[in-house]
């Protein structure tokens, strides 16, 4: 989840553009920041590039979830610093949550970083740029006040392909002991439901036919805007939206996933059939010093309801071992929840303090060798599961939405032609299969494939139909 998203290269530069690289780290709330400086820049007349030695201006947009995010940024640009010393001209930023978090601090101690934002100041880009103009550096990190947040509309013509991002809020208000979100992120703040509205609409207009709406917890939307519609009224506001194939949402909060929500699946046609629903911990103990808000039967009890309502659905969730004071009798019944949950898929982390957070006063106490064990034996288990929830694909038809050349074969020889195209489940698995007519034509369009071949975590078929043109 921390790699780098690949850049749209954008192939429209004219010499006059001045152009950017965009290079992105964490979770799909900054994948579409990343989107929106873009769109900023290029209602500028600047341009994405794909090739940072192309670029007047590297963006670093960074996480602070987990692991050394500084090193991380640190890292990357400085392995791009033969860039300045040949171009002078060319100018570094950082933003996302470690620029948040650091703000002029980043400035004060790393010489060739010329500017530095915050997620809630993407669009003052275009003067902090002309801030920098003349070598002088810039720093600005002020949250906005919940009552003077403004989103920046989505612009469907900067969407790479038929599936997009759309956030409907900001921040969160939950402040689980380990989480850095609410500090670097803010405080809730909804979007108002007309203007979602809207914002599929357009997106659908331009092409998009599968939405992922976006948001730290997006079970609580509208919470913080009496009179809006709450969630699960705006998934079926949205699901009303006529030319929309398919609907998402991450992320989700077990505390505050409602039967309606879960009930949307089965009942909304629109609903894709998965969905991410963090743990965290089995131990109803770690949960508590987590702050997470629920035990492990209410959350087994959240499952079955949702498998109830829609008996296919593909469920994941995230872990985190090592908490501090984490006892092999608290991870034990961590690895029980896997067992019985039987989860699709599972990111799972080891705990690394975040500065200012709550568990962050108490010792991280659970020894580095005993995290990685821990984990390593809770990711054989949930393989072995893995495997045996991915079987029952073998043979069956699937709907899958094609989204381009497949991964393994897109950077395949120069003007060689790329046969293999990949698309997506509706419960978001990741489909090769051989293009049987040119890829330009399929992607967007719908397909009914036979499933022939089962890997690890992605599967292998053939087209049997295609949509109508
Ligand atoms: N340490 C380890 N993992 C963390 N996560 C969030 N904060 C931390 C932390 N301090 C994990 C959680 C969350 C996911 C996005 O990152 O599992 O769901
Ligand atoms: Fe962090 Fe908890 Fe908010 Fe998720 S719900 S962003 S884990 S504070």
């Amino acid at each position: 989840m921390t790699e780098p998203a690949p850049s749209r290269i954008d192939d429209a530069c004219d010499s006059a553009n001045r152009r950017v690289h965009v290079i992105t780290y964490g979770c799909q709330m900054n994948v579409y920041d990343s989107r929106r400086i873009v769109q900023v820049l290029g209602a500028q007349g600047w341009v994405e590039t794909g090739d940072p030695a192309m670029a007047d201006l590297v963006l670093v947009n960074s996480c602070s979830v987990r692991d050394r995010p500084e090193q991380k940024i640190l890292g990357t640009l400085s392995r791009l610093l033969p860039l300045k010393e040949a171009h002078p001209g060319v100018r570094f930023g950082v933003c996302g949550c470690v620029a948040q978090q650091h703000g002029q601090a980043l400035l004060d101690k790393v010489p060739y970083i010329d500017l530095v934002f915050g997620p809630d100041r993407i669009a003052d880009l275009p003067a902090i740029l002309a801030a920098t103009e003349d070598g002088r550096r810039e720093s600005r990190t002020t949250l906005d006040a919940p009552s003077d947040y403004s989103f920046l509309d989505v612009d469907p013509s900067v969407e790479p392909g038929p599936t997009a991002f759309l956030t409907i809020m900001k921040g969160c208000d939950r402040f689980c002991a380990y989480c850095i979100v609410p500090y670097v992120r803010g405080r809730q703040v909804s979007k108002a439901a007309d203007r979602v509205l809207a914002e599929v609409q357009s997106l659908v207009a331009g092409g998009v036919r599968e939405v992922t709406l976006l948001g730290q917890n997006v079970n609580a939307y509208g919470k913080d805007r009496p009179g809006e519609p709450d969630f699960p009224s705006l998934l079926s506001r949205i699901a009303a939206v006529p030319g929309l194939d398919r609907l998402r949402f991450v992320t989700s909060h077990p505390a505050d996933a409602d039967d309606r929500m879960l009930d949307s699946f089965g009942a909304l046609p629109v609903l894709a059939e998965s969905l991410h629903l963090p743990v965290q911990s089995g131990s109803d103990t770690v949960l508590a010093r987590m702050r997470r808000g629920y035990t492990a039967a209410q959350y087994l009890e959240r499952l079955a309801r949702v498998r109830r309502a829609c008996p296919d659905i593909a469920l994941s969730t995230d872990f985190i071992v090592g908490f501090p004071g984490e006892t092999d009798a608290e991870f034990d019944a961590t690895l029980r929840l896997v067992e019985t949950a039987r989860f699709d898929s599972m990111f799972s982390f080891k705990y690394s303090p975040r500065p200012g957070t709550l568990a962050a006063r108490t010792i991280d106490d659970v020894p580095e060798a005993l995290k990685a064990q821990r984990l390593a034996r809770l990711q054989a288990v949930q393989d072995r599961i893995t495997i045996q929830r991915m079987a029952r694909y073998l043979g069956r038809e699937e709907e899958v939405l094609i989204e381009g050349p497949s991964r393994d074969t897109r950077s395949g020889g120069r003007g060689k032609a790329i046969l293999e195209m990949q698309g997506r489940t509706r419960t978001n698995l990741t489909v090769n299969l051989p293009a049987d007519i040119p890829i330009r034509e399929a992607r967007g369009r719908l397909a009914r494939v036979r499933i022939d071949e089962v890997l690890v975590h992605s599967l292998r078929g053939t087209v049997l139909a295609w949509e109508a043109a």
